[in-house]
């Protein structure tokens, strides 16, 4: 698949129809090469990639029942959120690893790492993986078990695996969302 390929047709998959096999070793740390080339201010590398798979996916049940205990309201759904998370095949953990001694900014540090989830992402694609990028609050349990710093933030966990069907869900076009500018005419919408 050529690049421009990859970034038309790349779509999310939910948790629940992403398959075995995930990427393999090899695969996988093709995948996370890529994420090393993302433009990245000073050069700082500030991320961690966590990868979570077979026991270790098993293992976050325990986990996940400590976070939320005394919270479930509805334990049949519950169980089933925590299903549908065992049951995916991979999950990569992205977390900013803040730099304190540069100039560069917090903002900037934790935008190289969302640029990271992104080649995740647009990787596993191009070699036929599907996946999602969920959102995490970054609670002290799980800064406990990643040994994440107290500046330290989930950027994303990344759900790998294979799809059940290809998505291609509709795109919006740039249009309605960009705009010219110069200092005579102002912002012009893009014509
Ligand atoms: C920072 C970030 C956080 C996200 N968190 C969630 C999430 O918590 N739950 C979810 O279902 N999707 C999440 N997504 C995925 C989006 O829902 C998904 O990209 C969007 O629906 C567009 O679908 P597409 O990726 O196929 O274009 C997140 C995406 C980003 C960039």
């Amino acid at each position: 698949m050529d690049a421009i390929d990859a970034l038309m047709t790349r779509r999310s998959y939910s948790r629940g129809s992403l398959l075995q096999p995930a990427p393999n070793r090899a695969e996988l740390a093709q995948i996370l090469q890529t994420a090393m080339t993302v433009p990245d201010h000073g050069n700082l590398k500030p991320w961690r990639f966590v990868v979570i798979q077979g026991q270790g996916m098993k293992d976050l049940e325990g986990l996940l029942r400590s976070i939320y205990d005394g919270e479930v309201e509805n334990e049949e759904y519950f169980q089933r959120f925590i299903e549908e998370i065992i049951n995916t095949p991979m999950m990569i953990c992205v977390y900013s690893s803040i730099n304190q001694d540069t100039r560069v900014s917090v903002l900037d540090q934790q935008l190289a790492g969302a640029a990271a989830c992104e080649h995740i992402l647009l990787a596993a694609h191009a070699m036929g993986f599907g996946g999602i990028w969920h959102s995490q609050e970054t609670d002290d349990a799980l800064r406990q078990m990643l040994q994440m710093g107290e500046e330290d933030q989930v950027l994303g966990v990344i759900s790998l695996g294979t799809p059940k069907r290809t998505s291609l869900a509709k795109r919006k076009s740039f249009v309605d969302y960009t705009f010219e500018w110069n200092q005579e005419d102002g912002l012009q919408p893009w014509k």
